[in-house]
């Protein structure tokens, strides 16, 4: 712990991540620059005895759920953290305890995280028009099984990317998703040390009511990665498997039930499985909503992009549609967020409106592309991007999932 860590005698202000909200994506572990965070089979968490608030962890967090506090005399021990499914409450103190100590605490640890968030905007937080997400059903220790009703290649035969579309069969479990949160593959079977493999996330690309308006199935989009033990575990799925999941996770990534609302979806390959689920949404339950759907979807080239031939078929008035390529045999390369700068009329207009909530979803590397996109229209449009970048986040209309 440093000099300036916040802990004044006989209290300690721990830093928690909040299991119920958490996707389990590890970014906070590869952040943490001195081995404070941890993960077992079902949660994520910080040892009290060696963060050191350094707070290195809190803005690369693509949910927030980081972002926790309790002041505790006795810090949860790293077990009992494994074992939680929910947050505990802050406990009560007795009359003894310093209130002006307490208030010095929340103080040091708003400052240590104002300078954490910025550039970031702050936590993320839901939109408040959307449904109350149900998150941590199942884990490791208990989890539901789905059987497989197909494995679809997404991507021709000549493509170099395989990527799936694999429904699964719920039965008669009771395992409810929103658009946009995820679920759980546990890949049977163990590494060459004999530890279970590590539970994988995927973003399930259906709506609500299922693969099939109103049957208990769902839909997952995957990328078989060269090494990836889940990936190749569920490309290789036939049909009529069994498949262990857990969760569903995920309490901000969520799409505005605000038929007004404009949802402006900017991804690159798989990155695309939340925005599918957010349009299959809007088809089945809002397909005259006056609030504007837009899609910027970065590939390869049209044999590489997910579901290519069904988004032919979306029409104009449902979804404004700008797929971009980066590797076609006769155009320069191409990013979405080249596009967007493309199109900076369009953007602008949609940034200035209160209605409008961004969603960027897909590889790492893009969140900064798309940052800067971002940047320059609104310099152009004569708008304060510094500005109204966290104040979406604050309203629930910015999100990032990336990986
Ligand atoms: P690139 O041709 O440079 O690889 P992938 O096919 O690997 O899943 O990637 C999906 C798309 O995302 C590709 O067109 C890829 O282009 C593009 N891409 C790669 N890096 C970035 C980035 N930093 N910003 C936006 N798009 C990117």
């Amino acid at each position: 712990m440093d000099a300036t860590s916040p802990q004044p005698a006989g209290l300690l202000k721990q830093h928690l991540i909040d299991p119920e909200i958490c996707i389990r994506c590890g970014t906070c572990e590869e952040t943490c620059p001195i081995d404070a965070v941890s993960h077992n089979d079902d949660n994520y968490v910080v040892d009290a005895e060696i963060c050191n608030y350094c707070m290195d962890c809190i803005a690369p967090c693509p949910t927030g759920s980081i972002d926790n506090w309790r002041v505790v005399k006795t810090a949860y021990s790293v077990d009992e953290q494994f074992g939680w499914d929910e947050l505990p409450e802050q406990g009560e103190f007795a009359d003894d305890v310093d209130t002006d100590l307490m208030e010095a605490l929340e103080d040091e640890i708003a400052a240590l995280l104002a300078d954490a968030h910025s550039g970031t905007g702050g936590k993320a937080v839901a939109p408040a028009s959307a449904a109350k997400p149900t998150v941590n059903l199942f884990n490791r220790s208990k989890p539901a099984n789905a059987v497989v009703q197909g494995n679809f290649r997404l991507t021709e035969e000549d493509a170099e990317n395989d990527v799936r579309h694999i429904i699964l069969d719920l039965g008669d479990t009771v395992f409810p998703v929103l658009e946009g949160q995820s679920i759980g593959i546990i890949a049977p079977g163990t590494d060459a040390n004999g530890n279970a493999h590590a539970v994988r996330l995927y973003s399930v690309s259906s709506p609500r009511d299922g693969e099939r308006p109103n049957t208990n199935n769902m839909a997952l989009t995957v990328k078989r990665e060269a090494e990836g033990i889940c990936s190749n575990y569920l490309c290789d799925l036939e049909k009529g498997a069994s498949v262990q999941i857990t969760g569903p996770f995920g309490a901000t990534f969520l799409m505005p039930e605000d038929p007004q609302a404009n949802i402006f979806m900017i991804c690159t390959g798989t990155g695309s499985a939340p925005f599918r689920a957010f349009t299959e949404r809007r088809r089945r339950a809002m397909s005259t909503a006056p609030g504007q759907m837009d899609l910027y979807f970065g590939a390869r080239r049209p044999e590489e992009l997910p579901y290519f031939g069904p988004l032919k078929k979306v029409p104009q008035e449902l979804m404004r549609q700008q797929l971009v390529f980066s590797r076609l045999p006769d155009s320069p390369k191409e990013y979405v967020q080249d596009r967007m700068v493309t199109r900076a009329e369009e953007v602008s207009a949609l940034l200035a409106d209160e209605k409008t909530h961004v969603y960027i979803c897909g590889l790492r590397g893009m969140e900064t592309g798309v940052d800067e996109s971002f940047a320059s229209i609104c310099r152009q449009a004569s708008l304060d991007w510094e500005a109204i970048k966290p104040r979406m986040r604050e309203e629930g209309r910015y999100h990032v999932e990336t990986y």
